[in-house]
């Protein structure tokens, strides 16, 4: 089975890589990229280079008709640089970027049967009551970001069809993550760059989040690929308890010894980085009904075990 996976050399997708390689004997992947192979093949130590194809355009895979796509690129949501948030680049890198990409496979002849892409909880409207699947999405900056990436991937499906491009839509799925936790990405690596930090908590932490854990995402991931292979649409990938951010932020302080806390104030950060602060300050929670429904039982649904599991 070869896997065509966009994103391959961010956090997610380098876990997904090397997690399915192994799983499974008959997996290959190719890796559709913005750098060049000698930039990112360090990404990937001890894989075998036959498992592992890297490419900067799909003309490169020539008549290799990829089985899946794994859809994960797109613009980081943080910057650090003060007063810069890349809006235009956020979008484009999910919308304009997938209907591009979607476009070029078809006409290739080469679109996969399944795509299997990212997508963000962040889509519902800031709530303290966690949002199942079907709940209506909301107008913030986030919501609208994963909305129109979303509706990128099945209306340039649905435009395709209709011009006879393609004759019937491939399955779509959207893997709508949480907060991703894991050591090596994502937001828990600020915080455990140094064992004794300050533990920085935007606004007065009250807000509530949605989390997953990176074992978790790769078996739900994998349950996609090859087990629940009749599900279609969206699925939320976020444990059934949102925490705080201050309990999760308290939660990393204590075990990463961290000498204090201390509170970014609101209005500061909502006047240099108002997009950033809609996704910093904002309760964003999901409920896992999908999953549920799926009979999916959770490897780690305590916060604070799993990190015990990763400091
Ligand atoms: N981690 C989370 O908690 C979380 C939560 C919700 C949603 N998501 C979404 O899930 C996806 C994967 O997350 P991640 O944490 O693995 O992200 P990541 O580490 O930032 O990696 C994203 C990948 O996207 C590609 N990319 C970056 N900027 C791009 C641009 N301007 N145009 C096209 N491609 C670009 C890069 O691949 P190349 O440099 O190889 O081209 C990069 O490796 C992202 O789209 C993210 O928004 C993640």
């Amino acid at each position: 089975m070869n896997i065509l996976i966009t994103g391959g050399t961010g956090f997610i997708g380098r876990h997904l890589i090397s997690d399915f390689l192994s799983r499974s004997p008959d997996i290959d992947f190719t890796v559709l990229t913005r750098k060049k192979a000698k930039q990112v093949s360090w990404l990937f130590p001890g894989i075998p280079p036959g498992k592992l194809q890297i490419i900067n355009d799909t003309g490169e895979l020539h008549d290799r008709h990829p089985d899946i796509m794994i859809h994960l690129a797109g613009a980081p949501v943080f910057s650090m640089l003060p007063f810069f948030e890349n809006t235009a680049e956020l979008t484009n890198s999910r919308t304009g970027y997938t209907a591009k990409l979607l476009t070029r496979l078809a006409a290739a002849g080469i679109l996969p049967d399944t795509i299997i892409m990212a997508g963000s909880t962040g889509i519902y409207p800031p709530n303290q009551i966690p949002c199942p699947e079907e709940t209506p999405s909301g107008n913030s900056f986030p919501a609208m970001l994963a909305k129109n990436w979303e509706n990128a991937a099945a209306g340039t499906l649905e435009e395709l069809r209709q011009s006879g491009i393609i004759s019937k839509i491939p399955r779509l799925v959207t893997m709508r993550f949480s907060t991703v936790m894991g050591k090596s990405g994502g937001f828990l690596k600020p915080f455990l760059i140094a064992k004794g930090q300050p533990v920085i908590i935007p606004g007065n932490g009250n807000n509530m989040l949605s989390w997953i854990s990176i074992p978790d995402t790769m078996e739900i991931a994998w349950n996609l690929v090859r087990v629940w292979r009749n599900f279609s649409g969206s699925i939320n990938l976020a444990v059934p308890v949102p925490l705080s951010l201050n309990e999760i932020c308290h939660d990393i302080a204590e075990l990463n010894r961290a000498i204090c806390t201390v509170h970014l104030p609101e209005t500061p950060l909502k006047i240099v980085k108002p997009k950033t602060a809609a996704f910093l300050l904002l309760s964003n929670t999901a409920r896992p009904d999908a999953l549920t429904r799926l009979g999916y039982c959770f490897r780690y649904e305590n916060f604070r075990e799993y990190l015990k599991t990763i400091i």
